[in-house]
């Protein structure tokens, strides 16, 4: 029988421990196919020193796990950070969010040399957009962003938990963007990065990924 979302996202996951450098810290990422790899890597946690990680919940992981986790200010550089994303287009730019952990995401992903994303086969698209884009935001500004998306073509709506706003990790709202088409997904993100109140948008284009492994029904694949 073919196999399932989960296991393809099992497969990658596991492939991605080729890519932890021995004796060094890793960057770990957010979501349920980091899950895998966190699993994973538990069973190689005596070969590396530990963990920087971009959320609370990928922190509670490692932790239950037995493998130390570091704080982002007591490493200079990581050699490598291993993520999902919610979409990637062949360049390796992508939209990342879903799971509400994008700045942080992209904090450990800028100490990294090398990015390797780990996605199911679902989340390759040709271009950006499909996905509803997410933007963390400073509360007070929400509706103003929202506007700049509206001129823009996007319909942007606040992303919401039990009927509140989503408080972030770090304290903020989160907007998912809906109706852009991203083609130049550079300029794109150095635009809306210069928006007041943008803490951070989930375009991933200035530190895109480096390695793309995708879990298909035929194996692995190195995309680039
Ligand atoms: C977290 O904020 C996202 O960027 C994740 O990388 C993304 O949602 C992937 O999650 P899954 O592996 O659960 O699809």
């Amino acid at each position: 029988s073919p196999l399932t979302q989960d296991e393809l996202k099992a497969l990658v996951g596991k492939a991605a421990l080729q890519y932890v450098v021995p004796g060094a810290i890793v960057g770990v990422g957010t979501g349920s196919t980091v899950n895998h790899f966190i699993d994973a890597l538990a069973g190689m946690k005596d070969q590396i020193r530990g963990a920087v990680s971009s959320s609370v919940a990928s922190t509670e992981r490692l932790k239950a796990l037995g493998i130390p986790v570091f704080d982002a200010n007591e490493v200079e550089s990581l050699a490598v950070y291993i993520d999902g994303a919610d979409e990637i287009d062949g360049h390796g730019c992508m939209v990342k969010g879903g799971g509400a952990a994008l700045t942080r995401e992209k904090i450990v992903a800028a100490l990294a040399s090398r990015f390797v994303c780990i996605v199911d086969e679902s989340k390759l698209v040709p271009a950006l957009g499909r996905f509803p884009l997410p933007v963390e935001v400073i509360p007070m500004a929400a509706q103003h962003i929202a506007r700049r998306f509206a001129a823009l073509g996007g319909t942007a709506r606040m992303r919401l938990r039990d009927g509140q706003p989503l408080v972030t990790d770090n304290g903020q709202h989160i907007l998912d963007v809906t109706g852009l088409s991203i083609t130049d997904p550079l300029g794109f993100e150095s635009q809306v990065n210069q928006w007041p109140g943008v803490v951070t948008v989930g375009v991933f284009a200035h530190q895109k990924a480096s390695v793309g492994l995708v879990g298909t029904t035929q194996g692995v694949v190195k995309t680039f």
